[in-house]
């Protein structure tokens, strides 16, 4: 079995940060989101992965995953020229799939749950065309939802007005190659994509067998700024993460709880309240860093509160006269005090950034 992950989206909801960055190599808990997906496909004994990536973003890709070695993986680059759609970009792998069964993994999303019994059921039974990882959710109108009878899927819909179930398909599907017969006879939906949702339907109307397998542990669609932060905790709280100093503390300094704190790192009169994960080469001075936090690497940060956020490599926050708290902050980032006159806050930000301030 092959797997491919979907990361040619345009990541416009994370603007700015996806300028620069492809949402999927935004880091959580310093890791980036993609990071997450290769991790448990690797785990599932999966060693060949196709990644779907496009004319702007494959770059980075190539720098950060290069050619997937050091995770224990074989990556092949899939340029998909412009985003048409989920089952578009199955299409553009054709090549790469070849005969064998396949699953696919939207890159925005991350999960906590193993996937092996899922993955497992589908190899265990061929008559199995695909099967959809599901989710009951909240807010059904987001998501392709799925409706079961008798553990077979009867119908499968993309973001319903009305919605008929409250089952997501949370963005991992495996296939058979009878999929490209799917994708084949669909035609673009009214949001001008190819959907991979149409193509699963119409192996349903031809009566293949459609399995759901529902989950119930926690999962994300990290398409929002929230999202990041909210998979930030919860990757911080469930990694099992220990205690890990290898930079310096000195006798001023407090560490509480679960940190983590990167080689030549060095944390001078600050207290530090886990769980965070510093990298390396960071100066954290006279501050206070509270739970949930991600510091990049070649952070200086200094006379500030800081919590709940996720900070990327070579910023620098200095002097910052509040506590910071549901941030997101991006590389080479810098929020220092003006010690100019006039004594007024001054802004040089990019396209699209957000600040808010209190008064
Ligand atoms: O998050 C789960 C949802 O993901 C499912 O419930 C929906 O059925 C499914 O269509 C999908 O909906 P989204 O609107 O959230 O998909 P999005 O456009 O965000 O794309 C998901 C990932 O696939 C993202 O990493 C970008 C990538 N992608 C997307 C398109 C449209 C591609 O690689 N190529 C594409 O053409």
């Amino acid at each position: 079995m092959k797997a491919i992950i979907l990361c040619a989206g345009k990541g416009t909801r994370l603007r700015p940060l996806t300028f620069t960055t492809a949402k999927h190599l935004i880091p959580i808990a310093n890791k980036p989101v993609i990071y997450y997906s290769l991790e448990k496909i690797k785990k599932a004994g999966i060693n060949e992965v196709g990644l779907i990536v496009n004319p702007e973003n494959i770059n980075s890709f190539k720098e950060v995953i290069e050619d997937g070695s050091k995770y224990g993986l074989k990556i092949e680059y899939i340029l998909q020229k412009e985003p048409k759609g989920l089952a578009h970009a199955v299409w553009v792998a054709k090549d790469f799939i070849g005969e064998e069964d396949f699953l696919m993994y939207l890159g925005d999303n991350l999960i906590l749950d193993n996937i092996e019994p899922f993955i497992e059921e589908f190899k265990g039974d061929k008559d199995i065309q695909a099967s959809i990882l599901l989710s009951p959710v909240k807010d059904p109108s987001r998501f392709g939802i799925a409706i079961i009878k008798d553990g077979k899927i009867v119908k499968v819909v993309e973001k319903p007005k009305t919605p008929p179930s409250n089952l997501a398909i949370i963005g991992l599907y495996l296939f058979r190659k009878s999929i490209f017969e799917g994708i084949e006879n669909i035609k673009p939906s009214w949001r001008g994509e190819l959907e991979i949702t149409d193509a699963i339907g119409y192996l349903i109307e031809k009566g293949r067998r459609v399995k759901g397998h529902v989950i119930y542990g926690w999962w994300k669609d990290t398409g929002k700024p929230e999202d990041l932060l909210e998979a930030n905790r919860k990757i911080l709280d469930d990694n099992h993460m220990t205690l890990s100093i290898e930079g310096e503390v000195d006798d001023s300094s407090v560490i509480q709880g679960r940190v983590s704190l990167g080689a030549n790192s060095k944390v001078v009169n600050a207290i530090i309240r886990g769980p965070v994960v510093i990298g390396e080469n960071c100066i954290i001075k006279d501050s206070y860093i509270g739970p949930y936090t991600s510091i990049g690497d070649n952070v200086v940060i200094e006379s500030c509160e800081l919590q709940n956020s996720i900070i990327m490599d070579q910023v620098k926050l200095l002097n910052i006269p509040y506590p910071v708290d549901s941030s997101l902050v991006g590389k080479n980032v810098e929020i220092v005090e003006n010690l100019q006159k006039p004594k007024a806050i001054r802004f040089v930000i990019g396209d699209m950034g957000k600040i808010e301030i209190v008064r």
